[in-house]
């Protein structure tokens, strides 16, 4: 019989190292190294081991004919997913503890039109039943599993044939013939191999619950991302309402959708209007604040944004970027200085999108540029302004996708003047539409231009 032998495998990529270390040669990544038992010559991959023999075909004779997205009948979830979860696809969905996770689960098995397993493999089930009563999700074929193990999941698959299996969450189940603790990288890993070639062989939706480190990342290995279809972040602030869910991942469909719901008494609740409950709490007559319209993925959302300007004896001041892109702000502080005589080389900058949002996008610059123009100069921006723009290194503002949609989006909550490119498209209803060519430009209209 092979001897064993200990090696120490990274907790982050899965790369196997024979001495331990401190950071690990492959990733870079610090203390992740843990030990573990090399079974050499021992169980191949179990995708690898048991999938069918396949020959060559033109691409052209292959069938399309596979299933599409069957909607859930969360409506914020469908949207992220492109219509709903395809059959035979896997999906991870990872967030930190108490985000939310097993509470959407609970309600898309709930609404789910069809026979449903969830497998809960962290609470006990009259824990889940409770929830599940809060939730008024309790129906007919709905089917509850509380185990750990996962030779017993597939064996519920065998009886039950469902159409929807949720495990929650990947890190807490273990196969009985991998000699690892659950949660370890190589548990992680042959479940969910496993639990993709069930699914991808019997044709049924799985999602898996997967935690995240203290860093953001998924717990455990980066491999788990591979071997999946599909990677949903479900993030918001423990401390308000709000939950935003992302695709970072999609075999399906495109990455840029964004769901959100509310955390309510009675679960999740999708926020139809997001432009007004991002704009529910703002103040008017603040300086340095403004409202961006922008888009995520499909739709419209308007989202205001701050800046604040301190006097800064730092060598170096600070540039805080709160949902911006903290060198797309440097970029856009060396242009108001350089092309528009805003200096801000002795003052600290702080900006913030409210509300959680990122915005990453090239549209906001002109938002950005005129707040912190106003959070220097301490003077608010005109109420009812929006901005829309592209900046250029010379300062020149440049037109941005979409911008007939995002200034609907501002008309209908009544927003009254937008600044935009001398590009930007004719027939907007509903607002004033002010085009600038430049920054300089810009400022003035919004009346931050120099003072005669
Ligand atoms: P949970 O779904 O257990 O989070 P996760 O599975 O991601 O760890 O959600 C836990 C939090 O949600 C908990 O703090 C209570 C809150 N909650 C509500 O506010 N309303 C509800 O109806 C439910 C079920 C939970
Ligand atoms: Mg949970």
């Amino acid at each position: 019989m092979a001897k064993l032998r200990v090696v120490y495998r990274c907790t982050e990529c899965g790369a196997t190292e024979p001495k331990w270390a401190g950071r690990c040669n492959a990733c870079g990544a610090w203390n992740t190294l843990s030990e573990e038992l090399d079974q050499p010559g021992g169980r191949s991959p179990a995708g690898f081991a048991l999938a069918p023999a396949t020959t060559p075909t033109r691409i052209g004779e292959v069938s399309t004919a596979s299933a599409g997205p069957r909607p859930t009948g969360v409506g914020e979830l469908d949207r992220v997913l492109g219509g709903g979860l395809v059959p035979g696809s896997v999906t991870l969905v990872g967030g930190e503890p108490g985000v939310g996770k097993s509470t959407l689960l609970l309600q898309v098995l709930s609404s789910w039109s069809g026979r449903a397993l969830y497998v809960s493999a962290e609470e006990s089930a009259q824990q889940v039943r409770m929830r599940a009563d809060r939730l008024d999700a309790v129906r007919d074929d709905l089917w509850l599993l509380a185990e750990m193990s996962l030779s017993r999941i597939i064996a519920a698959l065998d009886d039950l044939k469902p159409e929807l299996l949720v495990v929650d969450s990947i890190q807490t189940i273990a196969d009985p013939e991998v000699a690892s603790a659950p949660g370890t990288v190589v548990q992680v890993r042959e479940c969910a191999h496993r639990l993709v070639q069930e699914a991808k062989r019997r044709g049924v939706a799985v999602v898996l619950v997967g935690h995240v480190t203290k860093e953001g990342g998924l717990a455990g290995p980066r491999v788990l991302e591979h071997v999946v279809d599909t990677v949903l972040t479900f993030e918001g602030d423990r401390h308000h309402a709000l939950r935003l869910l992302r695709a970072v991942k999609h075999r399906y469909g495109p990455t840029e959708e964004l769901g959100l719901f509310e955390m309510r008494e009675s679960g999740l609740a999708g926020v139809p209007d997001a432009s007004r409950m991002f704009l529910a709490d703002r103040h008017a007559g603040i300086a340095g604040s403004i409202v961006v319209p922008t888009m995520e993925g499909h739709r419209p959302v308007l989202v205001e944004l701050q800046a604040l300007v301190t006097g800064s004896n730092l060598p170096q001041p600070r540039r805080s970027a709160q949902g911006l892109d903290q060198g797309r702000l440097s970029m856009l502080l060396a242009v108001l200085e350089q092309r528009a005589d805003v200096s801000l080389a002795k003052s600290d900058v702080f900006t913030s999108v409210v509300g959680g949002i990122r915005l990453n996008e090239p549209g906001a610059d002109l938002a950005v540029c005129l707040a912190v123009a106003s959070a220097f100069l301490n003077r608010p921006l005109p109420e009812g302004l929006v901005a829309c723009g592209e900046i250029g290194l010379g300062g020149e503002v440049r037109q941005v996708g979409h911008t007939p949609r995002r200034l609907a989006e501002a008309a209908r909550l009544g927003q009254t003047t937008v600044l935009c490119p001398p590009s930007a498209p004719n027939g907007v209803t509903g607002i004033a539409v002010r085009r600038v060519a430049t920054l300089s430009e810009a400022l003035a209209a919004a009346g931050l231009g120099p003072r005669r």
